[in-house]
């Protein structure tokens, strides 16, 4: 589902029609709908209903401040990555006792910040970290709860990039080897052994990846939850998005026509997985990213000049690959639609940025409704991996982020000021 819509040839977010909102705030534009980010979160919660678990959002995904606060208010725990997004769940109102720290570079600062912050759980990605966590956890007379991240070698079939759970990624720890590793973790004083993580890969669509890994690794499971009085298990994140309206239905129900299309939805997750999960008894944490916050948002961006090759329209927009890298980086797919609906015939363009690169496209080739100078357009399912994945490349300030809920919305983010960019740089003395 996502609360992005027509009324009439106007597209809204919620109840605020989204060009209001670029005469106010300008393009490039995030905006964010806080009732569909609701609605992700509460049905996946509903559909875990049944478990003892708790939703640590990945909040890789989607950052700012005033999204996670919508998620902490619904209870949500976070799946942090480094000791920055620990301090940004802390400025949001987030709990750190309700965060797992992930990742495979924990620096000695970060362990000891999040140790004294009192989080969850530490998911391991290797031995010396291990090591590492008890020897800052013993200077600091603590005892440290960790989860080793086994990786069960399946292939989750998803973009290259993205895919984390086989022998090929720098993720986790070999099944194979995990026994010995608990064993010899077991015998350090300053670690609790407080749970077990996977997470094969991002934006996967069906059920049977997770099915394969988790029945791998099920006996292990148990095996060490009995030997060592484990308090939980993680499948991890990954539950993927529809993309592409050639494989979604266009309406606001989208999962029920995608599950006819067999595509997962929380509902098929947790009809595959409960029967797995449950018999273990244990607390199960998930950490999903994009499902809760993808289709939450969009990126309006306004088109600047029309130019036609002999060959090509080339859309040319005030937005580029350092606002949205998606399309540039995994050649992701994004639906293009305009912010005002106009009758007329469909031309193949190619949507562009002003950045001095060929990768910097959001679309080649795609039938179209023709546009114009001053038009504005929004790039749909940009809430995950979107504003996150932003930089300053060409000196391009970073966008505006909105919130919207029902007829409200306000400012998430201002726009960044230009000179804020070379804010920490210095001439050298030498050069004065
Ligand atoms: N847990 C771990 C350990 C992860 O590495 C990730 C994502 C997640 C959870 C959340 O995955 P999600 O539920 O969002 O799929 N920038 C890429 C995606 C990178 C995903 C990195 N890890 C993109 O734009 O597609």
């Amino acid at each position: 589902m996502h609360d992005f819509h027509y009324v009439g040839n106007k597209l809204f977010c919620e109840g605020v029609a989204v060009e209001t909102l670029t005469k106010k705030f300008g393009t490039p534009l995030y905006v964010y709908s806080q009732n569909t980010v609701t609605d992700h979160f509460q049905k996946l919660d509903a559909a875990l209903g049944p478990l003892d678990h708790l939703i640590c959002f990945a909040m890789k995904a989607n950052s700012n401040l005033s999204v996670m606060r919508v998620l902490a208010k619904l209870g949500s725990g976070f799946d942090v990555v480094s000791a920055g997004e620990l301090q940004r769940v802390i400025a949001a109102g987030g709990d750190p006792k309700l965060c797992v720290f992930a990742g495979v570079a924990k620096s000695e600062s970060e362990i000891e910040f999040a140790l004294r912050k009192g989080i969850y759980s530490f998911n391991v990605e290797s031995e010396p970290e291990i090591t590492r966590i008890n020897k800052v956890a013993a200077r600091l007379k603590k005892i440290a709860p960790i989860a080793v991240r086994v990786n069960p070698n399946i292939e989750a079939h998803t973009h290259a990039k993205i895919t984390t759970g086989t022998y090929e990624n720098k993720f986790g720890i070999a099944f194979e080897n995990i026994e010995g590793v608990y064993a010899r973790a077991a015998k350090l004083k300053n670690i609790k052994l407080r749970g077990i993580q996977m997470h094969i890969g991002s934006q996967l669509t069906q059920t049977s990846p997770y099915e394969l890994a988790v029945t791998k690794v099920l006996p292990l499971v148990k095996k060490l939850a009995a030997k060592y009085k484990l308090e939980f298990f993680s499948p991890g994140g990954g539950l993927g998005i529809v993309y592409n309206p050639a494989l979604a239905s266009g309406s606001s129900a989208w999962w029920k026509t995608e599950a006819a299309k067999g595509i997962m939805t929380p509902a098929t997750y947790a009809e595959k997985l409960l029967p797995l999960l449950q018999p273990l008894g244990l607390k199960i944490l998930i950490e999903p990213g994009r499902f809760i916050v993808g289709n939450a948002g969009v990126l309006v961006t306004q088109v600047e000049y029309v130019k036609r090759t002999g060959k090509k329209n080339f859309v040319i927009v005030d937005a580029a690959m350092n606002d949205l890298i998606r399309p540039a980086f995994y050649d992701a797919y994004h639906e293009i639609v305009p912010l005002t609906k106009k009758a007329g015939a469909t031309i193949p363009s190619d949507v562009v940025g002003g950045i001095c690169e060929s990768g910097d496209y959001f679309c080649k080739d795609r039938p179209l409704a023709k546009v114009g100078e001053g038009d504005q357009l929004a790039l749909l399912s940009a809430g995950a991996y979107g504003f996150v994945m932003s930089s300053n490349y060409n000196a391009r300030p970073f966008a505006a982020e909105v919130l919207v809920s029902g007829k409200q919305a306000a400012a998430a983010r201002e726009r960044q000021k230009v000179e804020k960019i070379w804010e920490d740089e210095k001439i050298v003395s030498w050069l004065k």
